[in-house]
This record gives C-alpha cells, structure tokens and sequence, in this order.
C-alpha cells in the first residue's frame, strides 16, 4: 500500500489506456492541423505530456499558471492570470489540457478569455471531471474519467503540493487532511489558500472554504 492513500480509485494502467484513446481520437480530429495544446499549471503537466506523444500529429505545447477563489454559492469566480501564453493563439486551433473539473468555473472563465483573442477553434480536453459538483455548463470534448465527489490525488493533482508523483488517482486517508487542516489553523485565517494546492480536505470545509482554492 502506498502511505497516506486509503484507496487506489484509477490504476495507472487504466489511465494509460485511457490518455491512448484520448490521443487517438485527437489525432483523428485534427488531421491536417497543428493543434496548440494549453496545459493549465501545475496539474496538467502530466496528463500533457502523456497525452502528446499519443497525438500523432504535428502540435506544439504552451502552459498558463492562473489562481482562482470564489464563493460556493456564486456562479462566477475571481481568476487571476499568473502566467500568460507564450504563443499568439489568434487563427490556432487551441486545446486546452486539465487535470481536473471540479465547479467548472475556471474554466468557464478561461475559456471566455482565450475566445476574445480569435482561436480558429478552442476545445477542452480532461483527464477528471467531478458532475456532481458543475455549477456551470462546460462543454468538455474529450474526457478521460467521471469520478466521485471525493477529493483526488495523483497523476498531477495535488494536496498541499505534495501526491503529484503518485501514478494513480488516489483517495488519501482521512488523518492526512486533519493534519493539514491543524496546521492551517495554526498559521493562516480559516479561507487562506496555498499557492498551487487546495487547502485541507474539502469535505471537512465549509463550502466556501472549500472553493477557495488554487487551480
Ligand atoms: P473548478 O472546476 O473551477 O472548480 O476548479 C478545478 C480545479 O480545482 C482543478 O484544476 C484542481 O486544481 C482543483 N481541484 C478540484 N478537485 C480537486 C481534487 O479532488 N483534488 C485536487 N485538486 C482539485
Ligand atoms: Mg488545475
């Protein structure tokens, strides 16, 4: 067993496979293009780099960095752009690559942003999606799993920074979360978010501590 995970959710090799038809049915898609795939950072730098040695097309890569909170019960949130394209994306068919959907309300935002600089296309490809928890309409063209609304590691997505080495999607035991969640008490005020991670385990927050999180 892997230390701090009480249950392995999806197996590495099952991921693979997946990220394999993901790669397949982008490659047919875009026959005759270059495709921009946009990793959003840092939980998509490794579903994207599977998933573009499966594209077998010519693709280039680019990366944004944004930091998004917001109340619960709003169907907006503040996003922030820490990190713009390298590339001009006016003409380019764009796929934005996540790690994971939760709300969709950041990549409802993202979305609109990118659109306003004239993409010839722009679609959404990730590798998690939790229905349960949408807020918002999303169109996601190629999706790897649908999982529970249970908070994930693995594979990329982090707690706190750590678990993104971990080659499978994870569910952590319960003593991990309350061990952050006492140093958070200690050394920040309740809806305080760490850079890059979601703070303490959401289903022991309240729900608007549990959007103010970091993508
Ligand atoms: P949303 O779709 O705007 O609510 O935010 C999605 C982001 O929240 C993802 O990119 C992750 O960074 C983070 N997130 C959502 N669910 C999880 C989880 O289960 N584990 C770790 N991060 C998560
Ligand atoms: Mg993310």
């Amino acid at each position: 067993m892997i230390p701090d995970v009480k249950q392995v959710l999806i197996p590495s090799s099952e991921i693979q496979e997946k990220v394999c038809e993901m790669g397949a049915h982008i490659t047919r898609d875009y026959r005759g293009e270059k495709p921009l795939l946009v990793g959003i950072l840092r939980g998509a730098v490794v579903v994207l780099g599977d998933l573009m040695r499966k594209i077998d097309l010519p693709c280039e890569i680019d990366f944004m960095d944004i930091s998004s909170y917001g109340a619960a019960t709003s169907s907006s949130r503040v996003v922030r752009i820490l990190k713009d394209l390298e590339e001009d994306i006016t003409g380019r068919h764009i796929l934005i690559v996540e790690d994971i959907i939760d709300t969709g309300l950041t990549l409802s935002y993202l979305r609109r942003t990118l659109l306003q600089r004239k993409p010839a296309s722009l679609e959404i490809c990730a590798l998690l999606s939790k229905p349960l928890r949408r807020q918002v309409d999303l169109s996601v063209k190629y999706l790897g799993f649908e999982v529970p609304d249970e908070f994930v590691v693995g594979y990329g997505i982090d707690f706190a920074g750590a678990y993104r080495n971990l080659p499978h999607i994870c569910i952590l035991k319960p003593e991990v979360f309350a061990k952050d969640l006492l140093s958070v008490k200690m050394e920040h005020p309740p809806i305080a978010s760490v850079r890059g991670s979601v703070t303490g385990n959401p289903s022991l927050l309240t729900s608007s501590q549990r959007t103010a999180e970091d993508v």
